[in-house]
């Protein structure tokens, strides 16, 4: 099975791959990585078997270097994926992303009278930790709210704007 896999989606030489993407979320972050506009060979997938999703996408990137305002927008979107960095065929580093505490300058408050969309500053959003976040750290289906710290207005996880 997994060896047909493989002959679908071909391993990378070099690049990074985004793996473990809920399915849903995968054209928001090849959107967000602006890949329409990437020359070098990228490979999307999604609704593949998973052990631990159920279904699940991928992305590989080949030559790419993901800078940390990429990976902040994407730990927004998706934060439970792997980033995956590849070195001659090779996984040389493998990491989970992290939930952002204080996300500034990323997202947009979707209040139209906020003053972060009248004036020219940064957005700046806290995020609400949920009292069950420290009984059971690694629940994938736990999602936040982020709090505009300048009117207020809570935004869900899956109502995310990226700027
Ligand atoms: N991969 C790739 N090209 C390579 C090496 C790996 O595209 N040269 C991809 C694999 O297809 C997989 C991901 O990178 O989607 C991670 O590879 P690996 O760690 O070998 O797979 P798993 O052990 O299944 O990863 P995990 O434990 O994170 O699920
Ligand atoms: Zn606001």
């Amino acid at each position: 099975m997994s060896e047909r896999r493989e002959l679908l989606i071909r391993a990378i030489k070099h690049g990074i791959v985004i793996d473990h993407i809920p399915s849903e979320k995968v054209f928001a972050i090849v959107e967000i990585l602006k890949l329409k506009e990437y020359s070098e060979r990228i490979t999307v997938a999604t609704n593949m078997p998973s052990s631990s999703l159920g279904r699940k996408g991928i992305i590989k990137i080949e030559e790419k270097i993901l800078e940390e305002k990429e990976l902040n927008n994407i730990s927004l979107l998706a934060p439970n994926v792997t980033i995956n960095i590849i070195d001659n065929y090779e996984v040389v580093e493998k990491s989970k992303l992290e939930k952002l505490d204080k996300v500034i300058g990323l997202m947009k408050c979707d209040n139209p009278k906020c003053i972060s969309n009248h004036e020219n500053i940064e957005t700046k959003f806290i995020r609400i930790k949920e009292d069950s976040e420290n009984l059971d750290k690694n629940n994938l289906e736990e999602k936040s709210k982020y709090k505009c710290f300048y009117c207020e207005k809570v935004i869900l996880e899956d109502e995310i704007q990226i700027q």
